[in-house]
C-alpha cells in the first residue's frame, strides 16, 4: 500500500493523510528515502545556510503559543541597533553564508519600518548585493513590503501557522489584529510584489489533526509557495497554549517524540508533493532531538538556519522552551552545523544564494 502511494506521480489528499499516518519504522524509512531521492533529483546533495539574526523581541501580537507574545511580562525586551545587526551580517558574509534571515517580533510603527529599510539598504550596499536576504517580520501593509523589497529584500517568510481556521482562531486572540484572512492576503501581496515567498505551519498543535496537516500541504501548493519553514509545536510554559498542553499531559517525552516525528513526516511528504521548493530543517526540530536537523535533511529538507544572533541576546529570543544553541556563538554554530551536514554525506553551498528552484521555474 505505502509502496504504491510512493510510486504515484501525483498524491491525493487521502494519500497524503496515509503517508502522514505512517508509524512503522520500515515504512517511515521508505518515506524518508523517497523524499530524499526527490531532493537529490531536484536540488542535489547540498544544503544552504540562512544565518538567522533575531534582532528584536518587541512584539505587538499576542499569539497564544509564542514565548515573546506581547503580554508575557517575564520577557526581557531588546532591540539591537544598526551596528550590531550589520556586525552579524558581515560575519555571515565573511563566512560565505550566502544568505541571512532577518527576524523579529512584529511591529508596524513608522520608526520600525524606517529602521528596517535602512538596515536592508546598508546590508545590500556593503555586500554589493551578494548576500541573500530573507525577511521575517510578520504582517505588514503592501506598501511596506514593497519598500523593503525595493531596499533589497528578496525573500519573505510568513507562516500561516495552520490552515484550519477554527484552530487558527483558538491559538490566537480573537481580534482584528490576529486574522487568518489578513495573513492570506499578506502572502498574496508578497507574491504580487515579486518576493520568493515562504510559509509554513506548526505540527502537533493541541487539537490539530492529520487531516489539518494534509490541508496545510495542499495550501502550500495552491498558494504556489516557493519556500517552506515549518517545525513541531514546542511548549513555552509562560503561554496559554503551553499551560494547556502541560495540563492535558501533552508535554511528556512520548508526545514530544510524536511531534518530532510528525515534523519529519511533514518535511518528507511536502518534498514528495512539491518537489522543487526550498524546505528548512528548523531549529525547533533540534529542540526535540539532538540530531533533529540532520534527520530533517535526510527527510528531504535543504535549508538550515544557523543562529548567528549575538550571544548576549540569544536567551531573550525564546519562542519556545529549551531552544538549542542559546549558549553558543556564530563561530561555534558554523562548525557544529557544517559537521552535521557532512555527517549525512552532503555539502554546504557556501557563497551561494541557494534560491528556490521553484521560484525560477515559474519565471520561465
Ligand atoms: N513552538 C514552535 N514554534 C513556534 N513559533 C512560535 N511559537 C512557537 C512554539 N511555541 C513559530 C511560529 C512563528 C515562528 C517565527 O515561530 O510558527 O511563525
Amino acid at each position: 500500500m505505502i509502496d504504491e502511494i510512493l510510486n504515484k506521480e501525483e498524491l491525493t489528499k487521502d494519500d497524503i493523510i496515509e503517508l502522514l499516518s505512517i508509524e512503522k519504522e520500515e515504512e517511515l524509512n521508505k518515506l524518508f528515502e523517497k523524499a530524499y531521492s526527490i531532493k537529490e533529483k531536484y536540488i542535489g546533495r547540498i544544503s544552504h545556510y540562512r544565518g538567522l539574526i533575531e534582532f528584536s523581541n518587541y512584539c505587538i501580537k499576542d499569539c497564544n503559543y509564542c514565548g515573546i507574545r506581547k503580554s508575557n511580562s517575564l520577557v526581557d525586551r531588546f532591540a539591537m541597533n544598526k551596528e550590531e545587526i550589520l556586525k552579524m551580517a558581515k560575519w555571515a558574509f565573511d563566512n560565505e553564508y550566502g544568505s541571512i534571515t532577518l527576524q523579529s517580533g512584529e511591529r508596524t510603527d513608522n520608526d520600525f519600518v524606517e529602521f528596517v529599510t535602512d538596515v536592508i539598504k546598508s546590508i545590500k550596499e556593503f555586500t554589493n548585493g551578494k548576500l541573500g536576504m530573507t525577511l521575517c517580520m510578520g504582517e505588514q501593509t503592501e506598501e511596506v513590503y514593497k519598500k523593503w523589497f525595493d531596499a533589497g529584500g528578496h525573500r519573505y517568510l510568513l507562516r500561516i501557522e495552520t490552515t484550519n481556521q477554527d484552530l487558527y482562531k483558538n491559538i490566537h486572540p480573537k481580534d482584528e489584529l490576529h486574522s487568518f484572512n489578513k495573513r492570506v492576503e499578506c502572502l498574496k501581496s508578497l507574491k504580487k510584489i515579486g518576493y520568493q515567498v515562504g510559509t509554513g505551519v506548526m505540527m502537533g498543535i493541541p487539537n490539530q489533526t492529520i487531516e489539518d496537516l494534509a490541508n496545510d500541504i495542499i495550501f502550500f501548493k495552491d498558494m504556489d509557495i516557493d519556500m517552506i519553514g515549518m517545525g513541531p509545536y514546542i511548549v513555552h510554559k509562560d503561554t496559554p497554549i503551553g499551560k494547556y498542553a502541560i495540563e492535558q499531559g501533552l508535554d511528556t517525552d512520548e508526545h514530544k517524540k510524536k511531534r518530532f516525528l510528525l515534523g519529519l513526516k511533514m518535511i518528507a511528504v511536502t518534498r514528495i508533493f512539491l518537489k522543487d521548493v526550498n524546505i528548512a530543517a528548523t531549529t525547533a526540530l533540534q529542540a526535540l532531538d539532538p540530531l533533529g536537523r540532520e534527520k530533517g535533511i535526510k527527510a528531504g529538507a535543504n535549508i538550515l538556519m544557523p543562529i548567528i544572533t549575538l550571544e548576549d541576546y540569544r536567551e531573550k529570543y525564546q519562542l519556545y522552551d529549551n531552544k538549542p544553541c542559546i549558549d553558543d556563538n556564530a563561530d561555534k554554530c558554523k562548525n557544529c552545523l557544517t559537521g552535521r551536514v557532512m555527517s549525512v554525506g552532503e555539502k554546504v553551498g557556501f557563497g551561494e544564494f541557494g534560491d528556490s528552484k521553484h521560484f525560477f521555474k515559474n519565471l520561465r
